[in-house]
């Protein structure tokens, strides 16, 4: 790496004590808490990435033409930093930089380059190691990026800032490893050939606020969209990839085509299930199907997965018109062992066979 990219750290002047840090990471929910550094890195179409400083959490001060404010060009990532007897570790987090690129391409931005990403990612791991959590918690990493030009014609700005925040985290779900119940959404979509939902972009959360709301009222922890085209098939949920444990031995997944998310922990847990003897089908899969093979039993589990839920069974399916549950708990004994699988390696409590784990500190 070039030093123009060298990460500078900035000593912060007032650190959070001992006793106030303990406090906040007692019960920090998700997303609340916040650790003490960030790391920010700006580019420029004439300098590419520079000025990269490690330092003091701070609001940004932007100009209210800049371009993400209007146009939102703006990308982000979600990974994990977990503390385990070997000290801290992050899980794949090279995948994270390569689906970042992917998102900075689809969003007309330039992309991180995988060492600059790792560098930033690991300096605020390193610099706020006392805010990964033990036991079951575990220190959330959001990168980001965004258009910072003030500028408002329609066009990719020709200045960004990249940064990194962190936040100590417990579980995703308020109920813990209880099963989730899911909305399944009649009047919106999340994607659409051609559009940005293989890209993780803030936009595409923005609207799927609205979905998520309706499935709040309908008192459902999660909203489940189905394809835009036939409004047919099983895409994912608003946060986490979907997958089908059935009675033949087989995990059905829809398929990676441009309209859903391709999460690292989908990846992951496609190739513990295989490891585990099950039939991986990455297919289109109809919510007909969902409802007919839950009621027949062909369908045995159904779980959500992704960084921030890690794999959360799914429990109760609603929809305009009715309801219908897998199981009774709807976290099963394939959804168990996936999970604690995954959580083994990435806790260092199992071996790491892919070499997915990456020592940090
Ligand atoms: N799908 C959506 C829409 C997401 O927001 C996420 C979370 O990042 C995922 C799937 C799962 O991706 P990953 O396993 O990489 O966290
Ligand atoms: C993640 O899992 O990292 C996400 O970004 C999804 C969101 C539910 C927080």
């Amino acid at each position: 790496m070039t030093d123009k990219t060298a990460i500078k750290s900035i000593p912060h002047a007032s650190p959070t004590s001992a006793d106030a840090r303990a406090a906040r990471m007692e019960n920090p929910g998700f997303g609340k808490v916040f650790s003490d550094h960030m790391v920010t890195v700006t580019w420029t179409a004439d300098k590419g990435w520079h000025d990269g400083e490690l330092k003091a959490r701070a609001p940004f001060s932007i100009d209210p033409a800049a371009a993400v404010l209007h146009y939102a060009q703006e990308i982000f990532e979600g990974m994990k930093a977990y503390r385990t007897e070997k000290g801290i570790v992050l899980f794949r987090p090279e995948e994270n930089a390569r689906r970042l690129a992917m998102s900075a391409e689809r969003l007309a931005m330039p992309a991180v380059p995988e060492d600059l990403f790792l560098d930033a990612v690991e300096a605020l791991v390193r610099a706020d190691a006392d805010w990964v959590p033990g036991g079951d918690g575990s220190l959330y990493l959001r990168p980001f990026m965004f258009a910072n030009e003030a500028f408002l014609g329609v066009r990719p700005a020709t200045q960004y800032i990249f940064s990194v925040i962190a936040s100590p985290v417990g579980s995703y779900f308020k109920g813990g490893y209880k099963a989730v119940s899911v909305w399944v959404s009649d009047d919106y979509t999340r994607s659409a050939p051609g559009g940005t939902g293989a890209a993780k972009c803030g936009g595409n959360y923005a609207a799927s606020l609205v979905a998520q709301a309706e499935a709040s009222r309908h008192g459902c922890d999660q909203v489940v969209f189905l394809d835009a085209a036939e409004h047919r098939w099983v895409e994912e949920l608003g946060g986490m990839n979907v997958c089908f444990v059935m009675d033949d031995g087989s995990l059905i997944t829809p398929p990676l085509g441009g309209t859903i998310l391709p999460g690292i922990t989908r990846d992951s847990i496609l190739t513990l299930a295989r490891e585990n003897g099950l039939r991986i089908e990455e297919k289109p899969y109809s919510f007909d199907e969902w409802r007919k093979d839950a009621e027949s039993g062909k369908l045995r589990e159904a779980f959500a997965c992704g960084t921030a839920a890690v794999v959360a069974g799914i429990g109760t399916i609603r929809f305009n018109g009715g309801s219908f549950s897998i199981g009774n708990s709807g976290d099963g004994p394939v959804t168990a062992r996936l999970r604690s699988e995954l959580v083994g390696i990435q806790r260092g409590t199992a071996a790491d066979k892919h070499g997915w784990v990456r020592p940090v500190l």
